[in-house]
């Protein structure tokens, strides 16, 4: 039920305050006066004590679960200690890459049966590896066949883009980041920081939703390009490979997210008056590093899209000259569920104004279980 919708993408990118909130009911306890800010994963508690000896913490996973693991692991190496390593379920398959007893490894899935990370969590087990899953489907063959795990509680996800069990992903990732994460003394000013902003986000997503208008103007802007660049770096390189993934798959234009710390290693030959480019300059730890990424980009008369912090505007665009979209901050590692909107919503819009299929896109499915 589509209720006053027209598609599924467009509610299911518009529930997301909902989703994220379901996602964190009764996981996240404030404590009283004197109790400490804490987080409770009932599917992990038992676990917490090997995930924290163990070697290596392995994220598994394909698409867009892949890119919201991508999103959390800078938080849950931060919060852990704990080297965290990223696998595209088909090419850890392909290579018989290394997984051994004293790896966690974590298999991130919407549906939990994807065929792909079902291989790999097969190819894990036998290795002996403690196998988490991650996902939105209750009863599925990852959440069987995993030793421990999270259900995700965005609810059903209908629109074969994901949208709402994306940012679901992360925000149950950055819990389980601080589930495992050791509760020290030190580390107690920036936990509370991430348990407050998890309590906003919903009420700041809520807000982020407000550029729906905005971002089917800069669809119109976009509608008849052939390409769209996304840079992003840190926390956000992430969203700049979802965005892009989304621009794909449903708006069926070429994009391709890439690193910003990479542009100078062969991005930059693209850059002309022509190609459109979005730059995600949101802020955090590498903002300043953006900042000189826009304006190596704008010397070159890159014809830019700067995703940043409310009240940034005239810090970021060069003369005026790039558009600005402006969003609300968060704590960092949480940025990426807030930055993800406004280019969820740019897809939509340039799929609908090119006339294509949003729910159904050519030549996808929601859940692929073959190989
Ligand atoms: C559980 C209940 C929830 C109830 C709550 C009350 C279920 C599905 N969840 O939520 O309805 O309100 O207790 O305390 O009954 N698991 C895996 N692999 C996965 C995902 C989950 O093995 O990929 C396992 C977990 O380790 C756990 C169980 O499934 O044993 C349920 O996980 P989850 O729903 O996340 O647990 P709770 O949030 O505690
Ligand atoms: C398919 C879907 O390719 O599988 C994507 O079209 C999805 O939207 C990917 O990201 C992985 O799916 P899942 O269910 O394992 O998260």
């Amino acid at each position: 039920n589509k209720g006053k919708y027209e598609h599924y993408m467009q509610k299911e990118i518009h529930e997301q305050p909902e989703s994220l909130t379901t996602s964190m009911r009764g996981r996240l306890l404030r404590g009283g006066s004197c109790k400490a800010k804490s987080v409770l994963l009932g599917g992990l508690k038992d676990h917490l004590k090997t995930i924290r000896r163990s070697r290596r913490i392995v994220f598994i996973g394909c698409g867009t679960s892949y890119n919201a693991a991508l999103a959390s692991r800078p938080i849950l190496e931060e919060l852990s200690g704990i080297p965290v390593t990223m696998e595209i379920a088909s090419d850890l398959v392909d290579r018989q890459g290394p997984i051994y007893r004293e790896d966690t490894t974590v298999f991130v899935s919407q549906s939990g049966e994807t065929a792909d990370t079902l291989l790999a969590l097969e190819y894990a087990l036998e290795n002996g590896a403690l196998c988490v899953g991650i996902t939105n489907t209750v009863g599925s063959a990852i959440a069987r066949n995993t030793h421990c795990g999270v259900h995700v509680n965005a609810g059903c996800e209908i629109g074969v883009a994901s949208t709402k069990a994306y940012t679901s992903q992360i925000v149950v990732m950055v819990m389980l980041a601080l589930a495992i994460g050791g509760d020290t003394l030190s580390s107690q000013g920036r936990r509370g920081a991430i348990i407050d902003g998890l309590f906003e986000l919903p009420s700041k997503v809520k807000e982020v939703l407000k550029l729906d208008e905005e971002m089917k103007d800069l669809a119109k802007l976009l509608i008849a390009e052939q390409s769209l660049l996304v840079f992003g770096r840190g926390y956000n390189y992430a969203t700049a490979l979802e965005g892009a993934l989304k621009v794909k798959e449903v708006a069926l234009m070429h994009s391709e997210g890439m690193l910003a710390g990479e542009m100078k290693h062969g991005p930059l030959a693209l850059v002309d008056e022509t190609l459109p480019i979005v730059v995600i300059a949101t802020r955090d730890s590498c903002f300043s590093k953006q900042q000189s990424v826009i304006q190596q980009l704008h010397a070159r008369k890159g014809r830019l899209i700067v995703l940043c912090t409310k009240g940034d505007a005239a810090s970021v665009s060069v003369s005026g000259s790039c558009r600005v979209i402006e969003v609300p901050q968060v704590e960092d590692c949480l940025q990426p569920v807030i930055n993800i909107v406004p280019l969820q919503l740019l897809a939509y819009h340039l799929t609908v104004l090119r006339g294509y299929n949003v729910d159904q896109p050519r030549n996808l499915a929601k859940s692929v279980t073959t190989q």
